[in-house]
């Protein structure tokens, strides 16, 4: 019954575990230089250096070839004159590369019918508009815009206001995507309060960030003063101004009055003495 079962089975059964050997050696005779092996990502930092291996294990001259999004590298407009392949280290470079150069990257070698494939991500960046640096101080009442700028391979952007995490909006304070389709770039509260100072901290994460555990952060502290605030000083300094003067007017006063005293005092022996 199950020699049966085996025989009549057992051309399928070697097409699978042929295909199995198959699918095996393929995927091991090129080795990519994957910082996260299970979702075959490869990310780097713009501006600096993305170094794509992908070491061949089989004995032999083999040639390697690099493409992005499908097209061989040397034909990508973009790419012109900022890339290098080490053949001997099985390597591409670009030395200082940009947001848009993440991608999709193939390294095959078609002699042995082998290709894998890098999801290449660009690292996150944040910083907050140049413009808004110096506008941290402002007054009861007045509308608190700030823009968090976020390069990298899609972002996801969260707010901490104080002691609150933000990734929408409240009643209070609104989060809108920016000109780049950033969602939440954009922190807006139309009529500051005094209790809106505090710290506003934006926060990036990306597919990047997930595997280094460090996501990008830039904060700015507002600080709001009362709509009064400078009333009240100049009030102040009034006060102090008149109660001055009441002061000296007062000692003043006193002076004056001993010294008619004392000089009362003084005349009497005198009077005295012209009274004898
Ligand atoms: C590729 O080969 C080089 C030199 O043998 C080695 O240093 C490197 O670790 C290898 N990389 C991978 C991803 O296997
Ligand atoms: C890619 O271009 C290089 C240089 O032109 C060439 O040597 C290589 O064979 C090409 N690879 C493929 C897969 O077409
Ligand atoms: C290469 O592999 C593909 C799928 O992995 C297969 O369809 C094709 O027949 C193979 N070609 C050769 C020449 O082995
Ligand atoms: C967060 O801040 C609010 C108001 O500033 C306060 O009422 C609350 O206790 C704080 N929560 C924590 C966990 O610090
Ligand atoms: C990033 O991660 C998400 C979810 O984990 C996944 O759907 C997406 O394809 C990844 N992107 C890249 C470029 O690897």
């Amino acid at each position: 019954m199950e020699c049966k079962l085996i025989s009549r089975y057992s051309p399928l059964l070697v097409l699978f575990l042929a295909s199995l050997v198959n699918a095996q050696t393929v995927s091991d005779i090129l080795h990519p230089n994957y910082d996260d092996p299970s979702s075959s990502l490869k990310y780097y930092d713009i501006a600096k250096a993305l170094t794509l291996g992908c070491n061949i294990t089989k004995e032999g001259d083999y040639e390697l070839s690099w493409s992005k999004d499908g097209e061989n590298v040397s034909e990508i407009d973009s790419l012109r004159d900022r890339y290098k392949i080490i053949k001997e280290e099985r390597k591409f470079i670009i030395s200082r590369a940009l947001e848009s150069d993440a991608g999709s990257y193939t390294c095959s070698v078609r002699a042995l019918n082998a290709s894998r494939t890098f999801n290449v991500v660009a690292n996150v960046i944040v910083k907050f508009e140049s413009t808004e640096i110096g506008k941290t101080n402002m007054v009861e009442g007045e509308k608190l815009s700030l823009h968090c700028v976020a390069f990298g391979t899609n972002p996801k952007i969260t707010w901490t206001v104080g002691n609150a995490t933000l990734s929408t909006s409240t009643e209070h304070i609104v989060l809108e995507e920016d000109d780049k389709g950033v969602e939440n770039a954009r922190l807006t509260i139309e009529s500051v309060l005094l209790s809106d100072y505090t710290d506003y901290t934006c926060e990036a994460r990306n597919n990047a960030t997930d595997i280094t555990g460090k996501p990008a952060q830039v904060t700015i502290t507002v600080r709001i003063r009362g709509k009064y605030a400078a009333l009240y000083v100049f009030l102040g300094i009034i006060a102090e101004v008149v109660v001055l003067c009441a002061i000296i007017l007062i000692c003043e006063k006193r002076r004056n009055k001993t010294e008619i005293e004392e000089s009362d005092t003084d005349n009497s022996p005198d009077q005295e003495k012209l009274k004898k």
